[in-house]
């Protein structure tokens, strides 16, 4: 099995292109489904949960073809273009054997259960940052007139007719619910409104492409019964949608990761293709720890220079829906934090068990202590090579990132989880200067 061995990496300067978004291209994927006819994408990243994508949608009854091109000296290769051919009759059965392996496979029930009014797809299973129910999106289908059962490890949904529009309100602005509802309603008879709905830019990126195949999709805010300001967003469903085409956003979770090791290491660092605004609160973060960020987004420029000044201080981080700071770069913020002078608090507020890297930063000589879902970090730690393990992608990523700050040798072992989310993770660091060598 493959594993990076990282070395002590005085600063990353350099230039790197920021790839398409991991969590915007599942989506958009199976949202293809809704349409009859040829989906060309853009900018999709070249990750092992695409190509488990691509094998779900194949088993579905779609044809893709892929288009790619050698990078970093032929030693990779990006994906150019994909085209999704639909076909007008579907399977409607996503098994257990390639749902098990990606939970996002979840999101190819709305757009099978309204297109087929029948869909049968299997419970995604555990995960090691929580326990990640999936009620809200069988709660919201059901809103929309389908019948839902659990049965043998299945969610086994049927319809009668069209899904019927309704008003819902999301206990939590999920994402993969919110997502999953939309593409229900798109062609549902009559409106659907979804109170307290997740706008992260990946859900409002796959509405861009709902609208290009013809979709009615609006987004607004209330304020609730508490004096709370919330999302709303209202679809009025259509009989037919189209085959489009699109270019998928940048990613910001990796964007977000390259400008917290650029800090750690003390860089200089040109980040390209990035949407500075999906960064939501991380940049004024970076800028409060004493970092030079400038953010150059005139048209088809889109970048953002990070200059390190001096060691980072201790800040506390509470991770919160967008434009909150994203519990995807909880692990990163607390490795760098492990370089900070003084205490810091990292309270994680999504999910309940995201805590997984702690144990082997401290196996690095950090020192992190948990109190419910507040980590506690004492720093500047002066961290040490181990053998550490990736427990899943974001743990995976800040374990790298300590690496590039301890002495000697880290090797980070189980490192398919950070292929499942960081395209050519290794070359780009190498061509800052980071120390990082895949080895299996
Ligand atoms: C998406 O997961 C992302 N994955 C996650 O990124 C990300 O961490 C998460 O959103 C939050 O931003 C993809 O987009 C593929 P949620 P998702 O539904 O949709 C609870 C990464 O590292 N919940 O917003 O699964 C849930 O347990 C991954 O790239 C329910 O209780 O997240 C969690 O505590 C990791 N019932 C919270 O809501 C439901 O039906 C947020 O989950 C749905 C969710």
């Amino acid at each position: 099995m493959d594993y990076f061995k990282v070395q002590k990496t005085v600063a990353l300067n350099g230039t790197i292109n920021v790839s398409g978004a991991k969590n915007a291209s599942l989506p958009l994927l199976f949202s293809s489904l809704l349409a009859e006819g040829k989906h060309s994408f853009s900018n999709i990243p070249n990750l092992e949960d695409v190509h488990l994508s691509f094998k779900l949608l194949r088993y579905l009854g779609c044809e893709i073809e892929i288009n790619t091109k050698p990078v970093f000296d032929q030693k990779a290769e990006s994906l150019n273009s994909v085209t999704i051919t639909v076909p007008k009759i579907l399977k409607n059965i996503a098994p257990y054997e390639l749902v098990r392996k990606m939970r996002a496979s979840i999101l190819c029930l709305g757009p099978l259960l309204t297109r087929c009014y029948q869909a049968k797809v299997s419970l995604p299973g555990g995960c090691a940052i929580g326990l990640r129910p999936v009620d809200y999106h069988i709660e919201g289908l059901r809103l929309l007139g389908a019948d839902l059962r659990l049965l043998e490890g299945y969610i086994d949904a049927k319809s009668k007719g069209p899904l019927v529009g309704a008003n819902m309100d999301l206990q939590f602005p999920s994402v993969g619910a919110t997502e999953n509802i939309i593409m229900a309603a798109v062609l549902a008879e009559g409106s659907t409104c979804i109170n307290n709905a997740s706008v992260e830019p990946e859900v409002l990126d796959l509405i861009t492409y709902l609208k290009k195949m013809g979709a009615d999709i609006s987004v607004s805010t209330f304020i609730d019964e508490k004096k709370i300001k919330k999302n709303k967003i209202t679809i009025n469903g259509v009989e037919k949608l189209k085959a489009a085409s699109h270019k998928v956003i940048p990613d910001r979770i990796e964007a977000g990761t390259f400008l917290i090791a650029g800090a750690m290491t003390g860089g200089d660092l040109y980040l390209h293709n990035v949407q500075a605004c999906h960064l939501g609160g991380v940049l004024e973060k970076l800028k409060q720890l004493g970092c030079t960020v400038e953010v150059d987004n005139t048209k088809g420029k889109d970048s953002i220079y990070l200059h390190a000044n001096k060691p980072v201080v201790a800040m506390d981080i509470k991770t919160e829906v967008y434009p909150g700071f994203p519990t995807d770069l909880q692990a990163q913020w607390m490795a760098m934090m492990t370089q900070a002078k003084g205490k810091s608090l990292v309270e994680e507020s999504i999910f309940e068990n995201r805590f997984m890297h702690i144990p082997e930063l401290n196996r690095l000589g950090a020192s992190i202590k948990v109190n419910k879902s507040t980590a506690i970090i004492s720093g500047p730690c002066l961290l040490k090579g181990a053998s550490v393990m990736a427990t899943d992608l974001r743990a995976g990523s800040s374990l790298v990132l300590a690496g590039l700050v301890a002495s000697g040798e880290t090797q980070v072992h189980r490192i398919y989880h950070l292929d499942r989310g960081y395209e050519f993770l290794d070359h780009k660091l190498s061509s800052l200067g980071a120390l990082i060598k895949r080895c299996s």
